[in-house]
């Protein structure tokens, strides 16, 4: 069925203030809980990227999350509670003192913890696994409609399955209209890359996806040693071609790693084409303070953000990647940053959303 999809954006006073009571008496909120106990879905805003919801009890709404973002089957989702009550709807399992220590600190927010997963949970929402992702995100629509309709949410993010996450009601216009009945709108997401998604093994905390909390600030709550079980390099898709990207843009997407001989060589040989080049200011400094580079009209600067705000440069990643998309490039070159920190998600984004390096 095709939708005449709604976007309705809550007004940012009540975002800002945290208004979590008001938020849930608005009718919009009213109109997505509907439609949410009516096994249909709704996106809505969280403090990662947005999310595409449905009840995750409820396999055939479920089946509707899939369906709509062109997702495989086989790629479980996460659910999303609003209180530690609810955890028990979710899992089948209880927390040790130091995973207990760990969500005190860290919901709601920007961590999804895999757990054994309880039978209410559909076996869709876990593409048949055994276990559970849950998260409660910190933004207030996102905790006002999982309050309202009072069972655990399965969101992925809003976005066509392998483009780049939506950090903005817009971009979940762009992939989904048609696709889906409601949008609640509520901003543009603080965080901007996708939660840090991790599992408890023994003395091990392992990182199975790194995201808006990196591996530093776990190791300072947690009594585990914090072990990432991604390779970034290797993330990446080796043979350019192939087509599992992820996060990614349909415009060709390039690493620049800081070698200014290559990058001119690069740019050389593509000099036909329109190049988006995307630096960190204080590269940008560089090159002109060093007049090292002149760039023919075919190639645009644009600005990821200073080395010294990671937490800026993943706020807009997703947002640039998109914007870039719509303007007609025939390339995107991105510089690579650091991985501490948050960089360590901002990089793993880049290495998938990339077919090689420059
Ligand atoms: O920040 C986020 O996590 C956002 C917002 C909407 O909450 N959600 C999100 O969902 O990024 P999605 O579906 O785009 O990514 C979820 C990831 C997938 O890579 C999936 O394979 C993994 O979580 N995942 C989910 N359940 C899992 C499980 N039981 N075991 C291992 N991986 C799991
Ligand atoms: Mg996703």
């Amino acid at each position: 069925m095709a939708y005449n999809t709604s976007l309705i954006e809550i007004p940012g006073n009540l975002i800002k203030k945290n208004e979590i009571k008001q938020i849930s008496q608005l009718s919009a909120l009213e109109k997505a809980k509907d439609l949410i106990l009516n096994g249909d879905l709704v996106a809505f805003p969280t403090e990662t990227v947005y999310g595409l919801g449905a009840d995750a009890t409820n396999g055939q709404a479920v089946k509707k999350i899939f369906k709509a973002k062109g997702r495989p089957q086989d790629n479980p989702l996460i659910a999303h509670i609003s209180n530690l009550d609810q955890l028990e709807r979710v899992v089948n399992t209880s927390l040790d003192q130091d995973l207990e220590k760990i969500l005190a600190k860290f919901w709601p927010g920007p961590l999804t913890v895999i757990l054994p997963k309880n039978n209410m949970i559909s076996d869709i929402t876990t593409a048949n696994l055994k276990t559970v992702g849950v998260r409660m995100p910190s933004h207030p629509v996102a905790l006002s409609l999982i309050n309202l309709v009072n069972r655990p949410l399965a969101a992925p993010s809003a976005n066509t399955s392998g483009f780049p996450s939506p950090t903005r009601s817009e971009h979940v216009f762009d992939d989904l209209a048609g696709k889906i009945p409601l949008i609640l709108g509520g901003g543009a997401c603080q965080v901007g890359v996708e939660s840090t998604i991790i599992r408890i093994e023994d003395e091990k905390i392992i990182v199975l996806r790194p995201g808006g909390i990196s591996s530093e600030m776990l190791a300072a709550v947690s009594e585990r040693k914090v072990v990432t079980k991604v390779n970034l390099e290797k993330n990446k898709p080796l043979a350019p071609g192939m087509k599992y990207r992820h996060y990614s843009p349909e415009t060709e997407v390039f690493l620049y790693n800081g070698e200014k001989e290559k990058l001119k060589k690069f740019l050389d040989k593509n000099n036909s084409k329109d190049i988006a080049l995307v630096l960190t200011v204080e590269t940008i400094d560089e090159l002109k303070m060093n007049n090292d580079m002149h760039f023919q009209s075919n190639i645009k600067i644009i600005e990821l953000g200073s080395q010294t705000k990671m937490e800026k440069i993943a706020n807009r990643l997703f947002y640039i990647l998109r914007e870039l998309d719509k303007s007609d490039n025939d390339l995107i070159i991105v510089e690579k940053i650091s991985e501490e920190g948050i960089g360590a998600a901002i990089m793993n984004r880049l290495y998938k959303a990339s077919s090689a390096k420059l």
